[in-house]
């Protein structure tokens, strides 16, 4: 646990053994991210709207469905936390969770994530005068396909109240696993 304070007021006055109060203080709030993200996830069901279940269950049943798949871990994990930004950032959620995954799973994942928001306009958007076929823009990018596959198999057909999904804590060790993996302080640094 780290202890003491900075000396800095304004961080223009930061220190060599400020430096290492801050990486401490770095390394014991990494060892709860797992907890934090799973909070994250927990929290969703808190949200429902009209939907016929709450986002939790939507999200289990995407890493439910992935999982039974065969998908590995870390895609599981991307399914899991997909829609978590979705109360914080309405108009970006995929960049926002996009963002927190890519250290962790890697470029393909995070693309995968960032866009599925437009992917998956194209099950409704016709229906609001859009274009359902938007993404074919990217048309082109070695993870289209890869996208097109999440949506399909694992996010819009993930409303269902009657599928049978794992409990959160199945995917509990696979989350601390991946999000546990120690990273160090410099890595972060400017981010
Ligand atoms: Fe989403
Ligand atoms: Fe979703």
């Amino acid at each position: 646990m780290a202890t003491g304070k900075v000396s800095y007021r304004h961080m223009a006055d930061t220190t060599v053994e400020d430096l290492r109060l801050l990486e401490e203080d770095f390394e014991d709030s990494l060892q709860a991210y797992p907890d934090r993200l799973l909070a994250a996830v927990a929290n969703l069901a808190n949200f429902q709207g009209p939907l016929q279940v709450t986002r939790l269950e939507h999200s289990l049943q995407s890493a439910t469905r992935a999982y039974r798949d065969g998908k590995d871990d870390e895609y599981v994990a991307a399914a899991l936390l997909h829609d978590i930004g979705d109360e914080l950032a309405p108009y970006s959620h995929g960049a926002m969770v996009a963002a927190i995954i890519k250290p962790y799973l890697g470029e393909r994942l995070a693309w995968v994530i960032e866009k599925h928001g437009l992917f998956q306009a194209y099950y409704y958007a016709h229906l609001a005068g859009g274009d359902r076929n938007a993404r074919d823009k990217y048309k082109d990018h070695p993870y289209y396909d890869d996208c097109v596959e999440f949506c399909e198999k694992y996010d819009q057909n993930c409303f269902d109240p009657d599928y049978e999904s794992l409990p959160l804590e199945f995917f509990e060790p696979s989350i601390r696993r991946i999000f546990g993996k120690p990273m160090s302080f410099s890595e972060g640094l400017g981010d």
